[in-house]
């Protein structure tokens, strides 16, 4: 039984903390801290970094006590703000927004820190070709990029929950197998002791 808990909670964490999300250029990113309960959560502190390709968690805006800071270690313009539930507002994201965004929450005295990790795609920004006569509808335009960021949380759940019934199937063949196999050997057992 708790190999079945540890096993599912390693799924969620690998799963449900790893998100990515698509944007297009020049559209508003509005990435999400996907903490249980964040809206009634009572802590000290909740920032939202950007990790550089060394890694380095580059701090961009922070929440203390509902007052905010905007840090200066990612330029971009317009400067990111909060959204609803602390979520993390990129107006008009190109490409050089692209990458790995953490929401860090730091508790009060005695309470858990959480973090969540989330990906940004943007797509490559397009100039509009001149309509002409000629143009017709592209007919290779990704029909993915109109999927809603809600979407691909929702997909990532189920991938999640897919994983989870999977394991827990093969959790319960191997049980069952274990079980008929000690069966038959107790069976043989008797058949010893009856002979
Ligand atoms: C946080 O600040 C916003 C706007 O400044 C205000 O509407 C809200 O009531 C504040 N919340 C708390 C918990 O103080
Ligand atoms: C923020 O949280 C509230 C309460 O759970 C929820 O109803 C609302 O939809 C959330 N807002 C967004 C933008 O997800």
């Amino acid at each position: 039984m708790l190999q079945k808990v540890l096993l599912i909670k390693l799924l969620l964490l690998h799963y449900a903390t790893q998100l990515e999300i698509n944007t297009r250029c020049h559209e508003d990113a509005q990435l999400m801290c996907l903490v249980p309960d964040i809206e009634s959560l009572d802590f000290y502190s909740l920032t939202w970094h950007k990790l550089s390709e060394t890694k380095q968690r580059l701090g961009m805006i922070r929440s203390v006590k509902n007052i905010t800071t905007l840090f200066k270690n990612v330029i971009r313009s317009p400067e990111p703000r909060f959204g609803e539930n602390f979520s993390l507002l990129m107006p008009s994201v190109t490409p050089e927004d692209q990458g790995t965004y953490e929401c860090d929450i730091t508790a009060k005295v005695g309470g858990r820190n959480r973090n969540f990790v989330i990906h940004l795609k943007v797509d490559e920004c397009v100039s509009r070709p001149e309509t002409t006569a000629t143009t017709t509808e592209l007919p290779h335009s990704k029909p993915d990029q109109d999927i809603p960021a809600w979407c691909s949380v929702v997909g990532y759940m189920a991938v999640a929950l897919f994983k989870i019934a999977l394991s827990l199937f093969g959790i319960w063949v191997i049980e069952a197998v274990c079980k008929r196999s000690s069966r038959r050997r107790r069976h043989m057992r008797d058949i010893h002791v009856f002979l």
